[in-house]
């Protein structure tokens, strides 16, 4: 039997700014099992991003349960970190690169302190080549495109060797071909490392290459199986 690598229940988040509250998420259910590719769908302002950050330890619900691997969130206290760096990689919207740092010191970073650092370089250089980026090695984020620094933050969130792996929008910036190798990758590691990866996206093209659809619209969830 399959495991459920992520178990989402009644979960709701509500800003509040002022006087003012915003609910994005009122109460959404949902599960994936190990080594599945799921495509997180939804206009603009939807709340993808939002539930990507819970399911990633950036920021705390509302109310509800997410269990990663069985381990209920809200009750893992100081572990937090661990599961943090051991459990999730995590491919912000925005990347997040240390600007003074080249793409080989970025995609490192996770690792610090690093104790086996060349050990470390030698996997940080093979997950760079695995983008396509290992003629970039020593720029810094100001010196590559959009595009390229998207793929450090790819091969930067892998380095920790997750089993869960949540991308928010990780082919934005990217033209259809880099798009094409960047899924291609991604399902490689599905199948090679059993890696449970879910994917906010805009693009149908990158949601029909999933097992699974979800949308969010209004603050709740639908979803849908896509045949093969
Ligand atoms: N820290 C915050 N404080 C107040 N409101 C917020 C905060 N973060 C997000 N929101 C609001 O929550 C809603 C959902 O935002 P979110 O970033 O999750 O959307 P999204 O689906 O990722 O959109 P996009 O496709 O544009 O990336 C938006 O209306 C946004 O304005
Ligand atoms: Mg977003």
């Amino acid at each position: 039997m399959k495991k459920t690598m992520i178990e989402v229940e009644n979960l709701t988040k509500t800003y509040s700014s002022g006087e003012k509250t915003i609910s994005v998420l009122s109460g959404i259910r949902f599960a994936v099992e190990e080594g599945q590719m799921v495509a997180l769908l939804g206009p603009s302002g939807s709340g993808k991003t939002t539930l990507l950050h819970l399911m990633g330890l950036v920021d705390v619900p509302t109310s509800g349960t997410i269990r990663l691997n069985g381990q209920d969130l809200s009750a893992v206290g100081t572990n937090q970190e661990e599961l943090r760096r051991n459990l999730v990689g995590y491919v912000f919207q925005h990347f997040h690169l240390l600007p003074q740092f080249s793409s080989l010191d970025n995609v490192c970073v996770p690792q610090i302190p690093l104790k086996r650092a060349s050990q470390v370089e030698a996997v940080a250089k093979e997950l760079l080549e695995r983008v396509g980026l290992a003629e970039r090695l020593h720029h810094l984020p100001s010196e590559l495109s959009g595009g390229e620094q998207q793929r450090v933050a790819i091969a930067r969130s892998l380095i920790n060797s997750p089993k869960i792996l949540l991308c928010d929008e990780p082919t934005g910036n990217l033209d259809s071909q880099t798009r094409d190798s960047i899924i291609d990758l991604l399902c490689e590691l599905k199948k090679e490392e059993n890696l449970t990866i879910v994917i906010a996206t805009h693009d149908p093209e990158v949601a029909s290459r999933c097992d699974m659809q979800m949308e969010i619209r209004s603050g709740n969830l639908s979803s849908s199986v896509v045949l093969p």
